[in-house]
């Protein structure tokens, strides 16, 4: 322990003896450490000379404070935070026991424990004590949603019956074989998706009778507008056909609900399909009794086999290759970004993917007005959610996992396992929009930042004028590294 950390702990430990946070009284050998500081570098001299010759907070006795002219700095008025590192108690590659063990906290599990569950989510079992109070629920994995099986794929789904906070947005994990569709259908909430594997044709057509066919690959993106009907199928160009992520712009939406066409005409009298495609009525002898869903297929011709329009295709594709797209390196990985900007129809939904090395971190950070949906496609995530008034909670994911971080709510997301994590934050909104910790520091009038963060002048060097987006691993040799708390 550091001479500024032996103080730091005195004190603390004398502050919670006396149970107030009001000035303390402080041993005489603490006031002695403080002055062989002498020894360290002249900029922690600095600091702890004044405190030691101030001799105020940490002086003797509970009397007032020596009245000085200025105000008293922070570090005089509340106690400093515990500078515990307050590392994951375990990383992904742990693999004997999970315990409820935190430094001197806590106490080994003895009654009946679901030891996979507690090695993916080491900050609930272990929670770093910075958590605090209650922040609703952040964490759903697809694994725990209930599947439709249909023939030729399935489907399953997140919306606010599972995860209650998540109220602006809804996730669906779709799969089909090679050839199956996903129906023709309609919706009341708009369609955003990213292909996870194999290759998607998406067909449509809106109001104005302007129609698009066109074919999404592993990492691209399509976007339907509210109402607007289309259909999905899986290609052939990969064996295995096709699995893709939808993100709806309504927590309530509910993939059971979809209006279908087989299960419109379904519950039409036939005399009425007839006559309103003006045909006999034995065309609609073998319409099918019930929605279809998901069901095989031959895979999809071209996509040039599309009928022409009279009114043309739509202006804006309703596809977009954001796999084609290069991404935007950084210290710690890469980015990329696409909102309406770039992706014209997608009014309503914004992504960014990000790509984060292991032990790098996307940078503490919030969104403005916007609710983020996160999906996590590889590795393994540490995300704090600040929620204010003292509330944090700490959340575990992995490949598979949605996560959910209401507006202007602080976070991170640090990369803890030794491969690449990769994850996708998707928005309400037409523009993506973030604002960054450090660049807020770095704009901000540096005494405020001194006097606020009770750090030293040279210190501010630290804070980027751009935004870092996603940080590389701790630049000193204290990075998380696999072993338990002691
Ligand atoms: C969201 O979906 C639910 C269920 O379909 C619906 O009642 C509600 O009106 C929708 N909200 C918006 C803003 O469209
Ligand atoms: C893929 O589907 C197309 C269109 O149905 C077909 O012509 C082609 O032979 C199929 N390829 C394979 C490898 O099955
Ligand atoms: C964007 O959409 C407008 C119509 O809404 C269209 O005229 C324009 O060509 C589109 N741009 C791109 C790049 O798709
Ligand atoms: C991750 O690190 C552990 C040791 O901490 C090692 O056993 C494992 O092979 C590593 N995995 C990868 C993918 O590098
Ligand atoms: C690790 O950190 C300590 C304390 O900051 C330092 O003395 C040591 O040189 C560092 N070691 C490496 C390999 O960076
Ligand atoms: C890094 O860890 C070493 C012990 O491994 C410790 O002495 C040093 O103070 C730490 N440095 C920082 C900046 O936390
Ligand atoms: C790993 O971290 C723990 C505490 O988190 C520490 O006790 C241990 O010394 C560290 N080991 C190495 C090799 O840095």
């Amino acid at each position: 322990m550091s001479l500024k950390n032996l103080l730091i702990f005195v004190t603390c430990a004398l502050l919670a003896s006396h149970g107030t946070a009001a000035p303390a009284a402080v041993s005489v050998a603490s006031l002695s450490a403080s002055s062989s500081m002498a020894s360290e570098s002249s900029s922690s001299l600095a600091y702890y000379s004044s405190t030691a010759s101030e001799g105020v907070a940490w002086s003797s006795s509970e009397n007032e404070p020596s009245s000085t002219s200025s105000a008293p700095p922070v570090y005089e008025t509340v106690a400093p935070a515990s500078d515990d590192p307050n590392y994951v108690a375990w990383t992904p590659d742990y693999t004997g026991t999970p315990e409820a063990i935190r430094g001197s906290l806590g106490a080994t599990v003895i009654g009946p424990q679901n030891v996979p569950l507690d090695l993916e989510n080491p900050d609930f079992l272990a929670p770093p004590t910075t958590d605090n109070g209650e922040v609703p629920n952040a964490k759903w994995p697809f694994s725990m949603s209930h599947n439709r099986l249909q023939t030729g794929g399935w489907a399953r789904q997140q919306n606010i019956n599972q995860l209650p906070a998540a109220t602006e947005l809804a996730g669906v994990d779709m799969r089909l074989e090679a050839g199956a569709i996903r129906e023709l259908h309609w919706h009341t909430a708009s369609e955003w998706a990213y292909v996870t594997k194999g290759s998607v044709q998406v067909t449509a057509v809106n109001q104005l009778g302007q129609n698009f066919v066109g074919t999404a690959n592993q990492g691209d993106l399509w976007f339907f507008p509210a109402g607007v009907p289309h259909s999905l199928q899986a290609t052939n160009a990969t064996e295995d056909g096709a699995e893709f992520l939808l993100v709806f712009d309504n927590g309530s939406f509910d993939e059971d609900g979809t209006f279908l066409i087989t299960d419109w005409l379904a519950h039409t009298p036939k005399e009425v399909i007839a006559k309103n495609f003006q045909a006999p009525i034995s065309v609609f002898n073998e319409l099918p009794d019930e929605e279809l869903y998901i069901f095989p297929a031959a895979s999809p011709g071209p996509d040039s086999d599309a009928p022409v329009s009279p009114y043309g295709t739509v202006p804006s594709s309703y596809t977009f290759a954001m796999s084609q797209m290069p991404a935007t390196e950084l210290s710690g990985g890469s980015v990329k970004i696409v909102d309406s900007h770039v992706f014209n129809i997608s009014k309503t939904t914004a992504v960014a993917e990000v790509t984060v090395n292991p032990g790098g971190m996307r940078e503490l950070h919030w969104h403005p007005t916007q609710d983020e949906w996160t999906y996590f496609l590889e590795g393994n995530a540490r995300v704090t959610v600040f929620a204010s008034e003292g509330n944090a909670g700490t959340f575990n994911f992995q490949g598979g996992d949605i996560g959910y971080i209401p507006a202007a709510h602080g976070h991170y997301v640090e990369n803890i396992g030794n491969t690449t994590l990769r994850f996708l934050e998707v928005f309400k909104t037409a523009t993506f929009q973030d604002v960054s910790l450090s660049q807020w520091l770095a704009l901000t009038p540096p005494a405020m930042i001194e006097a606020t963060l009770n750090i030293k002048a040279e210190d501010l060097k630290y804070f980027s004028k751009t935004k870092p987006i996603v940080v590389g691993p701790a630049p000193v040799n204290n990075t998380t590294n696999g072993t338990a708390a002691a």
